[in-house]
């Protein structure tokens, strides 16, 4: 990785716009987001934007920034410039990975796929979706030698979750994301006000319909068969719809009901919400993968996540699409950081939208931050290539932000103290 790339990015965007080239994504987030939204369906747009309630802890989880500021230090000599770091034991070029987002289906015909290919180009850690639109096989495939995790939803099916730990390290994921705060959906008012909910449209489920010991549970006999819907022209569609997303032909799964089947199945098993810390060992006899819990927000579930033996601890309100109200991410990250007191990993997502954002969870603590809709937004404007093009403008952010403040390196980010407004 070259050492001035930042300057690499800045001048390639001057210089295209000399010649008349613009770049392919807006770079300012508010520009980015309006763009996006013109690609995107109603749906879409609600599903990924959306979130919990009134929405405040969207709102708040980039507000809560301001709360600290850089004091730029001068006359440092910051010629020679590093940002990569590393991720357990893994290079990597800078503090940042692709936060699991299901669904992408929805915002781009490519999905996943663009999104490993784009992570694998810079090489920066995406962590799969359990709700992905393809399967982890296909993304491991296409992201190459760069680091990948695998994000589990604690389903039903004891079989399943094994299952899922064993394909996940069967290709190369270099550890678990455990996702806590999503046994339950939350209230969200956007998908509620259009009824839509992509699962039941067959769509998020790929890692499901590829999985044989979710095929077997699919053809077991239903436990509680349900009445059928009355075959509005709608629900016509739907049958359609999860009957093409289902992998083979289209006829065939008509026939046999097989996408009907998967998507009654999946929401039949998806999820266990009276799983407690007593469950995690059941994780840890199943893989010797490091295990990450994402979703920590209170210290003292940190401290517990460290005596259950979490590899790393991943704070997260789920971009505020769970609890309306909740604390927002990086107000979490202090307390939390005085609890790991270094001894694994901090990942960090919810609300994080560019480099001055970055910097100052490194500086209170966070070991890596995790980019979530920015992504998806860059994904449906230009796929692959504007993914790629937002992961370089995020690292060329970081490293003029660092340069600026007077570091050359995240370690001293990660010495810098922030002026607590609050203090
Ligand atoms: C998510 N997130 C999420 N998290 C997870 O563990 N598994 C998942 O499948 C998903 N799916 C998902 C879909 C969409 C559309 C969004 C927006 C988010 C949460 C995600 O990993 C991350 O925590 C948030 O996106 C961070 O908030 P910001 O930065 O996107 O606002
Ligand atoms: C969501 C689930 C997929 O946030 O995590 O929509």
């Amino acid at each position: 990785m070259p050492k001035t790339s930042a300057l690499d990015r800045q001048r390639s965007v001057y210089v295209g716009g000399a010649a008349g080239k613009r770049p392919k994504i807006p770079i300012d987030l508010s520009r980015l987001e309006a763009a996006a939204r013109k690609r995107m369906s109603t749906e879409a747009w609600a599903y990924i934007a959306g979130g919990a309630g009134h929405e405040r802890t969207i709102a708040h989880n980039t507000s809560a920034f301001d709360r600290w500021a850089i004091v730029p230090r001068m006359l440092r000599d910051v010629q020679e410039r590093d940002i990569s770091t590393t991720l357990l034991g893994h290079s990597v070029p800078a503090p940042l990975f692709l936060a699991p987002i299901g669904v992408l289906e929805m915002v781009h015909p490519e999905a996943d796929l663009a999104v490993a290919r784009a992570a694998g180009a810079l090489g920066l850690p995406f962590v799969f979706s359990n709700q992905a639109s393809v399967p982890m096989e296909a993304c491991a495939a296409a992201i190459g030698e760069t680091p990948r995790f695998f994000q589990l939803y604690w389903s039903r099916s004891d079989e399943l979750v094994i299952h899922f730990l064993q394909r996940a390290k069967a290709c190369g994921c270099s550890g678990i994301v455990v996702t806590l705060d999503t046994t339950l959906l939350g209230w969200r008012t956007r998908d509620l006000d259009l009824a839509f909910l992509p699962f039941l449209r067959g769509m998020g489920l790929a890692q499901y319909t590829s999985d044989p010991v979710f095929r077997e549970i699919m053809e077991a006999p239903d436990p509680a068969p349900v009445d059928r819907p009355r075959p509005t022209a709608k629900a016509v569609y739907t049958l359609i719809a999860a009957n093409r997303r289902f992998p083979g032909s289209f006829w065939k799964n008509l026939r046999s009901g097989a996408g009907l089947r998967a998507v009654r199945t999946f929401v039949r098993i998806y999820s266990r919400p009276n799983i407690t810390w007593q469950d995690l060992p059941f994780l840890r006899q199943h893989t010797d993968l490091p295990i990450f819990l994402k979703g920590i927000l209170h210290p003292d579930d940190a401290r517990k996540a460290l005596d259950y033996g979490a590899d790393g601890i991943y704070i997260s309100n789920h971009g505020g699409r769970q609890v309306d109200g909740a604390i927002a991410a990086i107000e979490a990250l202090p307390a939390i950081a005085a609890v790991v007191q270094g001894k694994v990993p901090i990942l960090i997502d919810s609300g994080f939208r560019g480099g001055a954002d970055v910097f100052k969870a490194l500086a209170l603590g966070a070991t890596a931050v995790g980019i979530g809709r920015p992504y998806c937004y860059a994904l449906a404007i230009a796929g692959q290539a504007g993914v790629e093009e937002l992961l370089a403008n995020w690292m060329a952010d970081i490293e003029l932000t660092m340069a600026l403040a007077g570091c050359k390196n995240l370690e001293e980010i990660r010495q810098t103290p922030l002026l607590d407004r609050k203090a």
